[in-house]
């Protein structure tokens, strides 16, 4: 954990000089504004458009505390963590009492519980529709017929991967889906909003344009939080907060975030197979886009819409279609019958490997697979019906060991 005294020493300086001017403290004179404590932001160094170590680019979430500091009357210092963990980087700073204050956490009395407390809300953060200038988006119809690209595991992927009549295109990061885009290999993407708005900005000239959306798990509010003892700063934060909203605004278009006015999308389209994106570690990687994208610690935090493995005994046409399957397309990586000697892929073990974890981690690898690992997602090929089946014969070669 590297804990500095302030990103940038001036800054404090300056912000205690203009204390010293015409801050709240300017009848007691200088020596009162030097008693001032500080207020300790926490921060990610490395998560533009949010935050940075880089005085240079310092991010929405530091220069809004910057401002929120001035307002307050309080020099500000960063005190920086990487966010890639989660909850765990809430845990070990602001709940430790290493700062009084984070800028950009999902708001939502699910997040941490009651441990944590929230200002108002400072604007919403959401997946926004990229395209260029010319694609006539005007709604979720406009992408019938067309190749978008979306980001695997986010809720765009389970909107639009399950519809028949368009193509999905799954990358891993708005890095990639921009790139892709900006090749030409789709026609619009549906990415975390605010790293695309960012990217467009800083790497493409602008010259995408970017509708952000507003439906169910697509959009969040984001927020300062405190630590629960801190009802106290929380109501002045919230008291200062009315004033910033100018800065705020010219924040958001400085550092590229997608303004427009959000495109309504309807509830989504097969809410059994939704992964409800709560109020856990995905919304705070959200709310701090957090490059974390792959599966991990997160993903697992993320309750799945997986179906209960069936409790009846599989039918033996069910396990006769489910082994023809399996030998027709999955034995060419796994093994005719699944004899195979590679470890890692021998689907004789996953018994062994996730005993009753094993049907959640069965269904999601097959409907979204792990494609920066090498295994395809199956679930444009393959009903729920076959998965099942494949599941039940893979039942019937379980390594007894
Ligand atoms: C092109 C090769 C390929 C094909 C075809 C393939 N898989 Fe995979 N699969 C992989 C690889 C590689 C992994 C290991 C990924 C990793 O290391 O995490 C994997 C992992 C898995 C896992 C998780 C294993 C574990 O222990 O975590 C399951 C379950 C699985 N595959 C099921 C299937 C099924 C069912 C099919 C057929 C519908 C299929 N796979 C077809 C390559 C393939």
């Amino acid at each position: 954990m590297s804990v500095s005294n302030g990103r940038n020493p001036f800054a404090a300086l300056l912000s205690l000089a203009a204390l010293a001017v015409c801050g709240p403290a300017q009848a007691a004179g200088p020596d009162a504004a030097t008693a001032v404590e500080p207020l300790r932001l926490c921060a990610d160094p490395a998560n533009l458009p949010f935050s940075s170590e880089d005085p240079a680019r310092p991010g929405l979430y530091v220069e809004i505390g910057d401002a929120l500091g001035k307002a307050l009357g309080r020099p500000v210092t960063h005190v920086w963590y990487r966010t890639n963990f989660g909850k765990r980087a809430v845990r070990v700073t602001m709940l430790a009492r290493q700062c009084d204050a984070t800028i950009g956490l999902p708001q939502d009395s699910d997040f941490m519980g009651p441990k944590v407390i929230f200002s108002k809300p400072l604007f919403r953060l959401g997946y926004a529709i990229v395209a260029s200038p010319e694609f006539a988006f005007a709604g979720i119809d406009s992408l019938k017929g067309r190749k978008v690209i979306v980001q695997y595991e986010t809720t765009p992927q389970n909107m639009l991967g399950p519809r028949e009549d368009m193509t999905t295109v799954t990358v891993l990061s708005p890095e990639e889906g921009m790139q892709k885009l900006a090749a030409g290999l789709a026609d619009a993407a549906f990415l975390w909003g605010p790293t695309a708005g960012y990217l467009n900005a800083s790497s493409y000239d602008g010259k995408f344009r970017i509708t952000p959306t507003d439906g169910p798990a697509l959009t969040w509010p984001t927020a300062v939080g405190f630590a629960k003892g801190s009802a106290d700063l929380r109501d002045q934060v919230d008291a200062a907060l009315p004033g910033l909203q100018a800065t705020i605004a010219d924040l958001l278009v400085k550092y590229g975030l997608p303004t427009a006015q959000p495109m309504k999308f309807g509830a989504l389209s097969s809410p059994a197979r939704v992964r409800v994106a709560a109020m856990g570690d995905g919304a705070f990687a959200l709310a701090q886009a957090a490059p974390a994208t792959t599966p991990g610690p997160q993903a697992a935090a993320m309750p799945a819409a997986v179906p209960p493995a069936a409790t009846s005994a599989p039918s033996a046409t069910n396990i006769a279609e489910g082994k023809e399957i399996f030998n027709g397309t999955c034995a060419h990586c796994h093994g005719p019958d699944g004899v195979q000697a590679e470890k890692r892929i021998d689907l004789r073990r996953l018994n062994l490997r996730y005993d009753s974890d094993m049907h959640n981690v069965y269904w999601k690898t097959v409907h979204d697979g792990r494609p920066s690992k090498g295994m395809p997602s199956w679930k444009d090929v393959f009903t729920d019906e076959q998965f099942n089946q494949i599941w039940d014969y893979l039942q019937t070669v379980q390594s007894k060991e």
